[in-house]
This record gives structure tokens, C-alpha cells and sequence, in this order.
């Protein structure tokens, strides 16, 4: 059983791209959850109470709950629309929650881990936190997040934290905080000594009110305890319903400014409340904008729907858990971004399926039949099966750039094979059996990080299971991925995945700006052939004031038609008989209808096109590199 949850969003911001991420790390970790075999429970929503949020109502003239409810929906909206999984979308508004956290108060109170006095002490409403005059940065500002903190001076009940110190060091030896180097900053704050926590405030309303039988009815239940509670009181305890099976929580993923919350004040909580600790508490990193955190109030937020509609749900998926490494911090660069898509998941993993499908209709129909795969490529088998092997490793200890890192690497040992082996030559020399099993080496390879992929390219990766034939089910997971198996495949012909972006869509000064060209490896460059082709024909086509049609003659006779968009620079007869340079294993287009076979190369100069060709003459199909 995993039981997975988001932090739940203050009602006081709209959703912005550090909200997303957090949301589709656990959206990615729940479909990874449920597609290897857990029963799985998928938590977010919204925490709606607090000074903060009856603030930002007040701005804006509405209600504390007129306004929660609006944004709580734009939460939502955003989450449907990007089609996360969650089972569960919880509102500390929710009348069962409120119950819940009375209930829990009395609880603590009862055990004596309550008790009444008063509060003096600086307030961060923005945090919804309490410091000691020595915590505050340049004079009265929060040291979390910089901004004016207010001296409070309240009658206040209050939280033996202290009672918990030992208790929550002895818990941290089961290594529940990831990634792990975070731990000793929690260890260092807790032994500087836990001061007890102020949990009821009496300068506002919009809250929890603490339970009637205590008669105290100004007291509102502090903010980050009604809030902590929502991941227990979601599972409808009181109906002891099925849900009660998925405590304790397998992971509570959080960002890092909110882990001291989860990661020392919820276990106390928790203990104190006789209830379950969580397994994990996983916190990632910031992103930032220009280096400065992201957020409504400094202006330099980027709206998540704005981005995935540009460049695609599952580009933006997949760059915001490739990019950075879980626990750090990221800056959002939209260069950066298209250079993913175009090297990763149009070159890589997209036009790895077009060649597959390519290859198995051209010499076998679409069939592919794995029998003869190991005793023809057994090294790249288990090479490509070591880092599926590490991407789970990974995903399971939430290293989750590391995950797809390695399933790339996958991909590229399908990809280099195809490259290495030829399989056009294979076919050509006797070698079809060679040439078929390649292709269901690199069909095998593809299917097997297109399974493990899917929790993150969910409907990228349905198009390669259709295109290929085959489904992503737990089954085949365990299949697939656990004991190693190969399949058999029937291709059949779909569109392109991750077209190629070549230009920048954001922002007004990107749009003329061109693509950064990514730096490549030399086998990178191994996958492009040239050669130099000798122009036999040349001829303009009717209709198009561009476009040249050329016939090229290669090595041993071979001629090939190819279009060229040089028409406005030569005539076709000058070019007879000249020699030009080919990228020769470039995929068959068609261009105004014409068949064309490959690429002219000629360098751009101003606005002319020059033609590139060799300075002596070579004999034809000569290769360049
Ligand atoms: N309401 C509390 C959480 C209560 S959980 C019981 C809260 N809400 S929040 O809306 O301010 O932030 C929620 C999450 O968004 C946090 O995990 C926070 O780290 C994350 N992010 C907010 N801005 C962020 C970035 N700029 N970058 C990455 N994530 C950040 O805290």
C-alpha cells in the first residue's frame, strides 16, 4: 500500500510553476506506484485557513470562504486539466477535517501535551510562522523569507515540542528524509533545543476553533497543525473505511522550505496523536527565475499552463524532473527546455520509434519477432537491461533526473546499434535474420522504457504501445521489467512523437532568437552519413519558385532524387555534372509531392544559399567525416 501526498496550496496565490513540480513529481511517483503493482493513494487539494488567506480575502473584498473556494477551484481546474491522477482533492474547509482537528486537539490535550500561556514572540504571517528575536535577519525580518515579522503577545495554548526531541532523533535513524544530506539540518535545529510550540492564536478568525469542551472559543487552532493534519483526516478514519489500510503514509513529498514543518513538527504531532509516522518525507529544491525564488509577490512567476501549452504537458513534465536533481534547486530557461525536447525526446526516444516502425515494414511486414535477439546481441541486451535495472533504483529512491537519465541511456544503445550494425547493409548482404533481430533488439528496448517512462510520458508512451502493439499494464511491467523478458510486436505506422521546436515561444525577446545548438557527442555525430553525389539531372519543378530537382548519382551507380530549396541561386543546367554534399541517411520526405532522399548541404551567406562541394573532384558517394 503507498499512500502518496502534495503539500496542500494556500488559497492566497494562484498556481505557479513551483506548485506544478511538486505536483507532478507525485503525480509521476503514484503512476509509477500503481503501474509496478502498489495499491496506491494519491493525495493534494488546498489549505484554506489562516491569517494569510483571511488577509488576502480581505484585499480582493470577499469572504474568507467565498475567496478559498475560488482559488481552491483554480487548484483544481489545473490539476484536472493536467491530467493528474490524485485520488483525493482534500480542503481543510471540509467539515470533516475541522472535526477531525478538534478531535486530535482534545487527544493532545488529554495525554497533557497541551497546555495554556502566553505567546511573546515575532510572527511571519507570509510563513505562518513563529521566531525568537536571535532568529530574526536585519532586525525584524523572518529568517525564511525575508519579510517584516510582527511582535505577537497573545494568550496562547501551547505544544509540548520539547517533550519529543529524542523521539524524533530516533525516528530520523530509519533514514526517513530524502534525499538524505537533509537530514543534518534537522538534526543541528533540533539539537539546539525544540521550544514549545505556540498552537492556538486569538488575533484573528478565519480558522479552526479549538474544541467547545475546553470553553475558550477565541482560540483558533494554529494554522500548520489544522493544516498537517488534512494527510490523516482525508482517509476517512471515522468511517474506518478501507483508507485506514494506507497509514503509515508512504511519502510525503514537500518543498524545502516547508520540511521543518513536516519533518519535526508532524512526527511530535503525530506521536502525541498516537498515530502512524510516514515512511518518507521527501523535499525537492526551489526554482527560481534569474536566481530568485518563484512566487506571486515578487512578480517573477511563470504560470505552469502557459509553458505546457507552448512546448506540450509531457515536454514540460519530463524537463521539470530531468533538469535539476531532486533536493536542489533549478533555474527555469526556456533554452534549456527546447534542447531537452529536441535532443532527447524527438531525437532519441521519438525517432527511435520512427525507425523502428521504418525498418519492421520495410523488411518484414511489421513483424517482429524476438527468438534470435540473444544469440545476436546479447552484450547490448544486458547493457541496455543495467540501466533499466539503475532507472529503478533510482525512481524508487526519488532520484528522479537520475530515472530518466538512464533510461536515455537505454535508448541510446538501441539507437548506436542501429547505427553500428546498418541494418540496410545487413539486408542487402545476406544478413536478414541479423538485421530483423536488431530490429527487435531495439523494439525490446524501446517497449521497456516506454513502460518505464509512462508514470512520466503517460500518453507519449501509449503511442509507441499502439504503435508497436503491445500494452502497459502491471503485467507487463513485471514481465518487462522484472524478469527480463522479451516480446514479439506487430508495427504499425503513427505519427511523429516531440516534433522538432525551432524557435523560442515565451517570451517577446526569445521569438527571433535562435535555438542554442546543443553541444553533441562524436556518436552523435556517427548517426548522420555524408557523402559526396555527383549531379546527373537537375531540374526546376513547376509550381515552385524554391525548389531544384535533382537526380545524384552514389557509389556503384546508386541514384537518388532529392529536392534542394536552391532554385532562386542556380540554374539547374549549370549544375550538371558538379559534385555536392549529401546527408544520405536522412528518412524519405515527401516535398511538393516529390519523393526526396536525402539532403543537399550549402552554407548560408546573407540571404543567398551557396551549394557546398568537394574542391577536387572524388569519386561519387565518397564519404565526409
Ligand atoms: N500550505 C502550505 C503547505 C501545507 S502542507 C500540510 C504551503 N503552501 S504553499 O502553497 O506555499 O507551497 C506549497 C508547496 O509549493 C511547497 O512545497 C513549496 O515548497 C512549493 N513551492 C512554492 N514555491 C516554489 C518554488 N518557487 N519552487 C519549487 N517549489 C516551491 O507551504
Amino acid at each position: 500500500m503507498r499512500y502518496i501526498t502534495t503539500p496542500i496550496y494556500y488559497v492566497n496565490d494562484v498556481p505557479h510553476l513551483g506548485h506544478a513540480y511538486t505536483t507532478i513529481i507525485a503525480d509521476t511517483l503514484a503512476r509509477f506506484y500503481r503501474l509496478s503493482g502498489h495499491k496506491t493513494l494519491f493525495l493534494t487539494g488546498t489549505d484554506e485557513h489562516g491569517q494569510k488567506i483571511e488577509q488576502a480575502a480581505k484585499n480582493k473584498n470577499h469572504s474568507p470562504k467565498e475567496y478559498a473556494d475560488k482559488i481552491s477551484l483554480e487548484f483544481k481546474k489545473l490539476w484536472d486539466e493536467f491530467e493528474i491522477s490524485y485520488d483525493i482533492y482534500a480542503r481543510t474547509t471540509d467539515e470533516r477535517h475541522i472535526k477531525f482537528v478538534q478531535q486530535v486537539f482534545l487527544t493532545m490535550w488529554e495525554k497533557g501535551d497541551i497546555y495554556k500561556g502566553e505567546y511573546e514572540g515575532y510572527y511571519c504571517v507570509s510563513c505562518e510562522s513563529f521566531f525568537t528575536q536571535t532568529q530574526l535577519t536585519n532586525g525584524c525580518g523572518c529568517p525564511d523569507c525575508g519579510k517584516e515579522t510582527r511582535l505577537l503577545k497573545e494568550e496562547s495554548y501551547f505544544f509540548k515540542l520539547s517533550k519529543y526531541e529524542k523521539d524524533i532523533l530516533k525516528w530520523y535513524e530509519s533514514d526517513p528524509i530524502m534525499p538524505k544530506n537533509k537530514k543534518t539540518e534537522l538534526i543541528n535545529f533540533i539539537e539546539n533545543g525544540l521550544k514549545d510550540l505556540s498552537i492556538t492564536r486569538t488575533s484573528f478568525e478565519w480558522g479552526i476553533k479549538i474544541p467547545q469542551n475546553l470553553n475558550d472559543d477565541k482560540h483558533i487552532i494554529y494554522v500548520w497543525l489544522d493544516a498537517l493534519f488534512i494527510y490523516i483526516s482525508s482517509l476517512e478514519l471515522d468511517k474506518k473505511s478501507e483508507n485506514l489500510g494506507f497509514l503509515p503514509a508512504f511519502v510525503h513529498l514537500v518543498g524545502k522550505d516547508i520540511l521543518r514543518f513536516h519533518a519535526i513538527y508532524f512526527p511530535a504531532f503525530l506521536m502525541s496523536a498516537n498515530l502512524p509516522l510516514p515512511k518518507y518525507i521527501a523535499a525537492h529544491g526551489w526554482w527560481t527565475k534569474d536566481g530568485e525564488k518563484m512566487s506571486k509577490s515578487k512578480g517573477n512567476a511563470l504560470h505552469p499552463k502557459i509553458i505546457a501549452d507552448a512546448y506540450g504537458l509531457e515536454a514540460f513534465r519530463y524537463f521539470l524532473l530531468r533538469e535539476v536533481s531532486f533536493g536542489n534547486d533549478g533555474d527555469f530557461n526556456e533554452a534549456m527546455l527546447i534542447n531537452r525536447i529536441n535532443a532527447d525526446l524527438s531525437n532519441e526516444f521519438g525517432n527511435l520509434l520512427n525507425r523502428i516502425v521504418g525498418m519492421s515494414l520495410k523488411y518484414s511486414n511489421g513483424e517482429i519477432l524476438h527468438n534470435e535477439v540473444s544469440h545476436f546481441y546479447e552484450a547490448e541486451l544486458n547493457e541496455a537491461n543495467l540501466h533499466l535495472q539503475n532507472a529503478l533504483e533510482f525512481i524508487e529512491n526519488f532520484q528522479f533526473n537520475r530515472y530518466l537519465e538512464e533510461l536515455f541511456k537505454a535508448l541510446s544503445v538501441a539507437n548506436l546499434s542501429i547505427s553500428k550494425y546498418e541494418p540496410w547493409n545487413l539486408i542487402k548482404n545476406n544478413g536478414a535474420s541479423k538485421a530483423n533481430a536488431l530490429v527487435s533488439l531495439c523494439a525490446n528496448i524501446l517497449a521497456k522504457v516506454s513502460i518505464l517512462l509512462h508514470p512520466t510520458l503517460p500518453k507519449n508512451t501509449q503511442k509507441v504501445a499502439k504503435a508497436l502493439n503491445f500494452e502497459i499494464t502491471p503485467q507487463i511491467y513485471q514481465k518487462l521489467i522484472l524478469q527480463n523478458s522479451l516480446l514479439d510486436f506487430k508495427a504499425s505506422a503513427c505519427e511523429a512523437l516531440f516534433p522538432k521546436v525551432e524557435k523560442a515561444f515565451l517570451s517577446e525577446e526569445k521569438k527571433e532568437e535562435k535555438i542554442q545548438i546543443p553541444k553533441i557527442k562524436i556518436d552523435d555525430f556517427a548517426k548522420i552519413e555524408l557523402k559526396v553525389a555527383l549531379v546527373k539531372e537537375c531540374e526546376r519543378i513547376e509550381g515552385s519558385e524554391k525548389l531544384l530537382k535533382f537526380i545524384l548519382e552514389l557509389e556503384n551507380g546508386e541514384t537518388r532524387q532529392v529536392l534542394s530549396g536552391i532554385a532562386k541561386f542556380y540554374k539547374p543546367e549549370e549544375l550538371i555534372g558538379k559534385q555536392v554534399c549529401l546527408i544520405s541517411n536522412l528518412k524519405k520526405a515527401k516535398i511538393f509531392g516529390y519523393e526526396s532522399d536525402g539532403m543537399i548541404l550549402s552554407a548560408k551567406s546573407g540571404d543567398k544559399l551557396v551549394l557546398i562541394s568537394p574542391r577536387e573532384l572524388v569519386e561519387s558517394g565518397s564519404l565526409i567525416g
